[in-house]
């Protein structure tokens, strides 16, 4: 027998089927007969056993680390038509971008702050809820980056109309907003807050219709050089115990 992997400082002892479930194997119920085929070894050696309580670090899946046990931040850069929900009903999710594996995982796999089906760009998921609730949560003010591009030029005015916090239908009127015009018909906007085509609601209370939305930041995250329809998984303080606080190379779909 192989020397027992030492356990991370995170890392707690789990149920195999319950690993193997949360991350995507198969469910729960499939455990029993997923972990017969022989394809699971604990500190080297194979496991049968759905209720053996393991440490993450120690079990290979096929001779691969299990994937993410700690949890998965991922940024993608959402193409236009694509929706941000699991049910594909309606359209191309950006689910269907990721391996087919996370769309399995429990808690599943959710998009922080989602965009319009026709916007572009940053799209921070995770299976974090504690997570999609700091970066969503009202009362954050997480700061969110678009660049909008309009029907219209830019006007100076409206710079001001944006700082003061415009109304847009609803009970009480947006936070304050900073508008740069970035030329013609561009616009960078950041926001404190996300609410419901909210870019568009403010562009329209201006008088200006918004023909191209795309997300370049969200909270501490930046779209970068992510490539549409390219995505990375972040590890650091963000994914569930990751000790390494630098982003793992760019991952690009073929
Ligand atoms: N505001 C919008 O109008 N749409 C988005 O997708 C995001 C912010």
């Amino acid at each position: 027998m192989e020397t027992p992997t030492p356990p991370r400082p995170a890392e707690r002892p789990r149920r195999l089927d319950q690993l193997l479930a949360s991350c995507g194997y198969c469910s729960r119920r499939e455990a029993r007969g997923w972990l017969r085929r022989g394809g699971v070894t604990v500190d080297g050696v194979v496991e049968r056993a759905p209720d053996r309580r393991v440490l993450p670090s120690a079990v290979l899946v096929e001779g691969e680390p299990v994937d993410h046990p700690d949890g998965l931040v991922v940024l993608l850069h959402k193409t236009s038509g694509t929706l941000c929900t699991h049910d594909d009903g309606e359209g191309e999710t950006v689910f269907a971008r990721l391996p087919e594996r996370w769309r399995h995982r429990h808690p599943p796999l959710v998009a922080a702050g989602r965009l319009d089906k026709d916007a572009t760009g940053l799209l921070v998921l995770t299976d974090q809820g504690d997570l999609v609730h700091g970066w969503t949560s009202p009362r954050r003010h997480v700061a969110k980056g678009y660049v909008a591009t309009l029907d219209r030029e830019v006007r100076e005015e409206w710079v001001g109309l944006f700082a003061a916090g415009l109304s847009i239908g609803d009970e009480r009127p947006c936070l304050p907003a900073r508008l740069e015009g970035v030329g013609g018909r561009e616009a960078f906007v950041e926001l404190h807050e996300g609410r419901h085509h909210q870019v568009k609601r403010m562009f329209a209370a201006v008088g200006a219709m918004v023909l191209g939305l795309h997300r370049t930041r969200f909270g501490p995250f930046e779209l970068g050089d992510l490539r549409p329809g390219a995505w990375r998984v972040v590890d650091g303080p963000w994914a569930g115990g990751g000790e390494r606080g630098d982003p793992q190379p760019l991952c690009v779909l073929a």
